[in-house]
């Protein structure tokens, strides 16, 4: 695991931009954030669903692996924000807005999304399957804006202090959570060759994982420690957020959480893929379990 998580920062380092010139401190600001070490999640599993498909050319995966990574953390530095969560610890460090202040917090999260395009782009350059390449920038840019994350999180926020129902949560965290997930696999398949039908069945796998991946989320948002975590313990209570905690109570959230987790593996179960599939089935597994 410590080594996948190597090779991926090593991939995003590459791609970072140099931190020269008149707009350097927005450089110095995006590594800041990027390099701040997380989980590495959604490189991750693309990473490993190519493989599992027999993807076997990393440099066409790579730029997709560092502009997931890299929308993924534009939506924290965002989320973290004053006008949104409010939150001043983010992976173990100070939030982008407090070392570098909102004005360059805002503008971070914005080069950080727009940069995941640029390098996502320089993938077409790598390969003689540029039909892939564009299929797979397709999947990024709608499952990253408002019918995925943003969409996700233009409800999750609009719904302060306001009790939803149990649709509309399962709306915030598919869109919120999921869809970067889903973006993940998809591409991961994409890129290697999968079929429509099997880039369906990953999309699926990858929403089962990212809705249990945002329960926990807000299980340990109530039961786990900053020091843990790298990010502040009941940010949500203090944002009045219903969560799905909240909403249907911590022992059904913990049977919910093994619930889509279950869904998840019973879909990749039946999936025939060229390659190994046991990396991808335990850690969708051991997130079950998963302590930050
Ligand atoms: C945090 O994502 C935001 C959610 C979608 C719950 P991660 O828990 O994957 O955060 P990092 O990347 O490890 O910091
Ligand atoms: C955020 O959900 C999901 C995003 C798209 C960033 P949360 O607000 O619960 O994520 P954390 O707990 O701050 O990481
Ligand atoms: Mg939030
Ligand atoms: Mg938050
Ligand atoms: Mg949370």
């Amino acid at each position: 695991m410590q080594d996948k998580i190597n090779y991926i920062e090593d991939v995003l380092r590459k791609y970072l931009p140099e931190k020269e010139g008149y707009q350097k401190i927005i450089f110095e600001a995006m590594e800041y954030a990027l390099m701040a070490g997380g989980k590495r999640l959604r490189p991750m599993f693309m990473c490993e669903v190519y493989r599992m498909f027999g993807g076997a050319d990393m440099n066409v995966i790579e730029p997709f692996m560092a502009a997931i990574e890299m929308i993924h953390t534009y939506s924290l530095i965002h989320d973290d924000l004053p006008a949104m969560d409010d939150d001043d610890y983010r992976r173990g460090r100070k939030t982008t807005h407090i070392v570098y202040g909102e004005a360059m917090g805002i503008l971070a999260g914005d080069a950080l999304l727009n940069y995941a395009y640029e390098t996502a782009v320089s993938a077409l350059g790598c390969t003689a399957d540029v039909n892939r390449v564009a299929k797979a920038l397709a999947v990024l840019s709608e499952k990253a804006g408002v019918y995925g994350m943003v969409g996700g999180q233009v409800v999750d926020v609009s719904m302060n202090s306001k009790v939803p129902d149990a649709d509309m949560l399962d709306f915030i965290y598919r869109l919120k959570t999921a869809a970067l997930l889903e973006a993940s696999f998809m591409i991961g398949g994409i890129l290697a060759g999968a079929s429509d039908e099997e880039t369906a069945a990953l999309e699926m796998i990858a929403r089962n994982v990212g809705i249990a991946f945002q329960i926990q989320d807000d299980i340990l948002d109530i039961t786990s420690t900053t020091e843990v975590l790298g990010k502040p313990v009941n940010s949500d209570e203090k944002n009045e957020k219903t969560t799905y905690v909240y909403f249907f109570g911590i022992d059904k959230a913990r049977e919910d959480v093994k619930k889509y987790s279950k869904a998840a593996s019973d879909i990749l179960k039946n999936l025939n893929t060229k390659g190994d599939k046991t990396f991808v089935e335990n850690l969708i597994n051991d997130l079950i379990y998963r302590k930050k």
